[in-house]
């Protein structure tokens, strides 16, 4: 299957079963939201969760791009992207949650043709505040899947404050071996679908009270369940990724890890500029700063000649067309050139100012926050270029 099929029949089974799709949005959250990027599909729907009537009802489905930087030192694993795509449905106050989990295992298994023995679930187990979910044990034990009650892991917030509650999580054996222990013990058990009972708020003091309403809200990892789905180990090998596997170890050839860490900021990074995102040195824009300076760091280091400006159109076109984009490829070719050259000064400049006597010992903060405030090099690219000129120091 492939992706846009799988997203289809997810999408289908939904609207048969009285949900209304609603349009996905960008990377940018709604104002207001606590975090700097859409995170997850429940993001622009805060306010309906929290009790405002939804214009299409009850009864929800989308599929909604997400970016998550948490995961970045993951990014290279089998399992994680910056910007993926996750399917979402919704029950606004009206099923609950053994519903929500019993069309889960529905659809995986019957619409997605899943082997029933590849799946496991986990529950949330209870703590000092909060009951086991015992309505959702039981669902799974009745279906004959797997169950795992955990301590901390079964439980989903969106930050400090807001919606949140006990969550019940799907998996998918991708070994190669037939499935063996649980998803804490066996990371072979990949995360695909997380179902959230949402009927809690927690306030500042980080005490809970009931939400207005007692919500679902399910989120599928899609380029997860593609891959697996497809037999393939990674999620670079599904077909979302196919143009990029093909072109780019032609231009830059490159360890498999290097390659996906390029593949995985690249396409991020033309998602958030196609989403209106400009490189600077706060926020949003210096996430997208920072993806295109990894890029580079990783290219520059085996081939310092190689350049952005070699990246094939139809990669970003792909990727604008794949998010319904309409910014035009060349723009985003010229951004990415531009930031290439500005990272490219910053790093002639940081040679030169590291060169000083003054910074051959060990830094302290005060040099840090100098170097900052009068070169512009953040600490991260300090650390990076000393590092460089010692090992460059020892090979001579
Ligand atoms: N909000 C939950 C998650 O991101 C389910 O969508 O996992």
């Amino acid at each position: 299957m492939h992706t846009e099929q799988i997203v289809r029949t997810f999408v289908e089974y939904f609207e048969e079963r009285g949900h209304r799709r609603i349009t996905g949005s960008t990377l940018l959250p709604p104002p207001g939201d606590p975090v700097l990027f859409t995170t997850s599909g429940m993001h622009p729907l805060t306010p309906y969760l929290e009790g405002r009537p939804h214009p299409l009802g009850r009864r929800l489905v989308n599929v909604q791009r997400c970016l998550r930087t948490t995961d970045l030192d993951e990014v290279g694993d089998d399992t994680h992207l910056t910007v993926f795509e996750m399917l979402g449905t919704w029950s606004l106050g009206d099923y609950e949650g053994p519903q929500s989990l019993d069309w889960g295992y529905r659809l995986l298994t019957e619409g997605l043709g899943v082997d029933p023995g590849l799946l496991h679930a986990t529950v949330h187990g209870g703590d000092d505040r909060t009951c086991p979910d015992d309505a959702s044990l039981r669902v799974w034990q009745d279906l004959g899947v797997p169950v795992e009650l955990t301590e901390g892991d079964n439980w989903w917030d969106n930050g400090p404050v807001g919606p949140c509650g006990p969550d019940s999580e799907i998996f998918l054996w991708s070994g190669d071996t037939p499935p063996r222990s649980t998803p804490t013990r066996d990371d072979r058990w990949v995360e695909v679908w997380n179902h959230v009972m949402m009927r809690h708020r927690r306030l500042d003091d980080g005490s809970l009270v009931p939400l207005p309403q007692r919500n679902i809200d399910t989120g599928l990892g899609l380029e997860r369940l593609t891959s697996l789905l497809q037999g393939k180990s990674s999620v670079y090998e599904c077909d979302v990724f196919e143009p990029w596997r093909r072109l780019v170890p032609a231009l830059w050839p490159l360890d498999e890890q290097s390659l996906r860490l390029v593949q995985d900021h690249l396409r991020s990074a033309v998602v958030i500029l196609g989403d209106g995102v400009r490189p600077a040195n706060t926020g949003r824009g210096y996430v997208l700063r920072r993806l295109v300076r990894r890029v580079l760091t990783v290219l520059w280091r085996d081939d310092p000649s190689r350049e952005l400006g070699d990246l094939p159109e139809e990669l970003v076109l792909h990727t604008l067309d794949h998010f319904r984009q309409d910014m035009g490829p060349g723009d985003v070719r010229r951004l990415l050139v531009e930031e290439e050259r500005r990272f490219s000064r910053l790093l002639e400049r940081g040679r030169q100012v590291l060169a000083r006597p003054r910074f051959q010992g060990p830094l302290y903060d005060e040099d840090f926050h100098y170097l900052h405030d009068t070169h512009g090099l953040p600490r991260d690219l300090v650390m990076s270029l000393r590092q460089d000129r010692r090992e460059r120091r020892e090979s001579r």
